[in-house]
């Protein structure tokens, strides 16, 4: 199947310099941050991509970078062959892919206008992309949605506020299914959420999956949550992503030492009883990355290349991993 989503070589650095006036005076130099380094990935269409990392390792980047919030600083990203760079300009063929790659956030109070009814918060996409113009077509459309997501006709009367953390989530799934999309990309969706209520929201959101054969860009920092609801699973390190592949490979035999560590840290998904090792050490501070694997102070399997050299992503064992021991034993058996 060929890819739906594609992310070629994409990074992102933000500009984080002093101020122009400190840098004259007090000499100090441009600063970069590079969020995203080079990350290149595919989603096939109907399937559910995960990425997971601590924080800060630019999971919100990418996701931003493929909604168009942000510009890649290099790259190329498409969706459906279409380049996501036509998708700032006002043509109709920027508007068309703005329609089909909607995104939900982690912040549902954040994300709904307070001082709206339900009702229009989503049929507000509706309008915009003018897909339907009759008012009482609108409504009924705004009904079957709130449908869809386990809320009645009624609810739509109310605002925000009305309603709980969970339900005000399932507002924002309405929204962005309002306008038809064929792509979503979830940003710790249900992070915000107690546990009991995350589940009936996954399980929400997999069963839309279903019906409507959507596409999905899953971030979490919760690997369980991730194990529930991907088929695959890009792991990300300051920036980089260090291993891609199947869930079933990464998480049932993971090869970077990194996701390793992740998946050491969390109850046994198994349950066989196994301990857990907290995740040990920091993230680097990401002005100033170690050389070589971004990864080599916490490395356990630190060897002589890897301050040295940086590991590119390659294929090992059934899935792609950047790191010097893992490719190097793979080549040698
Ligand atoms: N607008 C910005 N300007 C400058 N730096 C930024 C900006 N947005 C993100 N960053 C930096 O880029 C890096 C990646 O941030 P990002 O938000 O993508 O991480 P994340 O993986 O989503 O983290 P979290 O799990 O905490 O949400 C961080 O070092 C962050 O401080
Ligand atoms: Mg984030």
């Amino acid at each position: 199947m060929s890819a739906f989503v594609k992310l070629e070589h994409v990074s992102k650095a933000f500009d984080v310099s002093p101020p122009w006036l400190n840098r004259v005076l007090e000499r100090k130099p441009r600063v970069f941050l590079h969020a995203v380094s080079d990350v290149s990935f595919e989603i096939r269409r109907g399937e559910t991509l995960a990425l997971v990392g601590e924080s800060g390792c630019g999971k919100s980047t990418v996701a931003r970078l493929i909604v168009g919030l942000y510009k890649a600083t290099s790259g190329r990203i498409t969706i459906d062959g279409q380049d996501m760079r036509s998708a700032d300009d006002t043509s109709e063929a920027a508007r068309a892919l703005r329609r089909r790659v909607q995104m939900i956030f982690q912040d549902p109070y954040a994300s709904l206008n307070p001082r709206w009814r339900v009702a229009d918060i989503i049929a507000e996409p509706i309008r915009t992309h003018r897909l339907i113009t009759d008012r009482a077509a609108i409504e009924r459309r705004v009904a079957e949605l709130l449908g869809c997501v386990k809320l009645t006709a009624k609810d739509g009367e109310k605002y925000p506020h009305q309603f709980s953390g969970g339900q005000r989530q399932r507002i924002s799934i309405a929204r962005a299914l309002a306008s038809n999309p064929e792509f979503l990309i979830c940003d710790e969706p249900t992070s915000a959420l107690d546990v009991s209520v995350q589940a009936q929201v996954l399980n929400l959101m997999r069963d839309l999956q279903r019906e409507m054969g959507l596409t999905y860009l899953f971030i979490s920092h919760n690997l369980q949550v991730v194990h529930h609801v991907s088929d695959r699973i890009g792991v990300m390190y300051l920036g980089r992503l260090v291993e891609i592949g199947d869930k079933r490979q990464v998480f049932g035999a993971p090869e970077h030492p990194y996701t390793r560590m992740l998946l050491d840290a969390i109850p046994d998904l198994k349950m066989t009883g196994k301990a857990r090792t907290p995740v040990a050490g920091e993230v680097p501070n990401p002005l100033d990355p170690p050389p070589g694997c971004a990864f080599n102070p916490r490395c356990p399997r630190v060897f002589e290349p890897c301050t040295r050299e940086r590991p590119e992503l390659l294929p090992a064992h059934g899935r792609e991993v950047a790191c010097h021991a893992v490719t190097r034993m793979a080549r040698a058996g």
